[in-house]
């Protein structure tokens, strides 16, 4: 028999954990804030913010940014730089037509139902605004989403219940941006092996958590050092080096305004789709 996961709460993140075994997410985001152009004075939401270590950057090239993130602990990491950072479900959230830009780095994949957190980016955004992100793309991380699966279905636990991530293909992302209102100027799905900062038990126990999740407490341990034995011989390169096979999916877009909107807004189908069938949110094209 196949046990379900319950849900529960999300899992905690804890940015000491996070700083140590994932500073490269951050120190790799440079070609996402080089797509999104920031001009000094821009006001730009910074989805899914984490521990505030990018935003950072983006506030002292001079834009007056504001992060969001779902973990109050890393909202609390966030703050402690100094930014205006808010713990908001992305699914929630709750601008109006007051961003120039909407950025995203590392985060998107975690974030469920992207119909209804892309619906909310285009209200965020003013017309003509650019949404301009990068998240794991189609394919992302498979050596280890495949030995967690296999890890989880031998302790007859069904995977899909716990898996926290959604991969997107370009084409995916594109129809899904275009039919919530977007021009995509480009979206490029491409392969980046990241060299990790130590062992793979170190990424196992930073971002495996909704795997663990399901497990008495005891068998936790045993579960993720079987995954990452399972995984070493795979990853490490001549060098003793863990190269983790990480799938970026890279895209730019912009809101489209009233006037190139040719009276279409987001496409009636989605409209519903994100509203559900008793809550109407709009009636007619907006800008
Ligand atoms: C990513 O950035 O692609 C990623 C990070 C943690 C877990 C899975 C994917």
């Amino acid at each position: 028999m196949t046990r379900r996961a319950a849900s529960g709460p999300e899992a905690k993140w804890n940015p000491g954990l996070y700083s140590t075994n994932a500073r490269f997410v951050s120190d790799l985001g440079q070609p996402v804030v080089d797509l999104l152009a920031p001009q000094r004075g821009e006001r730009i939401l910074d989805l899914g913010c984490g521990d505030g270590v990018l935003t950072r950057k983006l506030a002292d090239l001079g834009c007056d940014i504001v992060g969001v993130d779902s973990s109050a602990e890393m909202i609390a990491a966030a703050r402690s730089l100094g930014l205006d950072a808010r713990v908001m479900d992305a699914r929630a959230l709750v601008f109006d037509a007051e961003f120039d830009a909407v950025f995203s780095n590392a985060a998107f994949h975690w974030m469920k139902d992207p119909d209804r957190v892309i619906a909310g980016v285009r209200r965020a955004l003013k017309p003509g605004g650019r949404f301009v992100g990068e998240c794991g793309g189609l394919g992302n991380v498979r050596t280890f989403v495949q030995a967690l699966e296999t890890a989880l279905a031998r302790r007859s636990i069904d995977p899909s219940t716990v898996n926290p991530w959604h991969f997107a293909s370009a084409d995916e992302h594109r129809a899904r941006l275009e039919a919530h209102g977007f021009d995509v100027m480009s979206v490029e799905l491409f392969e980046r092996p990241t060299p990790l900062p130590g062992d793979v038990a170190g990424w196992l126990e930073t971002f495996a958590q909704s795997f663990v999740a399901p497990l008495p407490a005891a068998e936790r341990p045993g579960f993720l050092a079987d995954v990452a034995a399972s995984v070493r011989s795979s990853l490490r390169n001549a060098d003793g080096v863990y190269i983790a096979d990480y799938v970026r999916l890279r895209f730019a877009a912009r809101r489209r305004g009233q006037e190139d909107d040719h009276g279409r807004g987001p496409r009636d189908d989605v409209t519903r789709r994100v509203a559900g069938p008793a809550r109407l949110i709009r009636t007619a094209p907006e800008g």
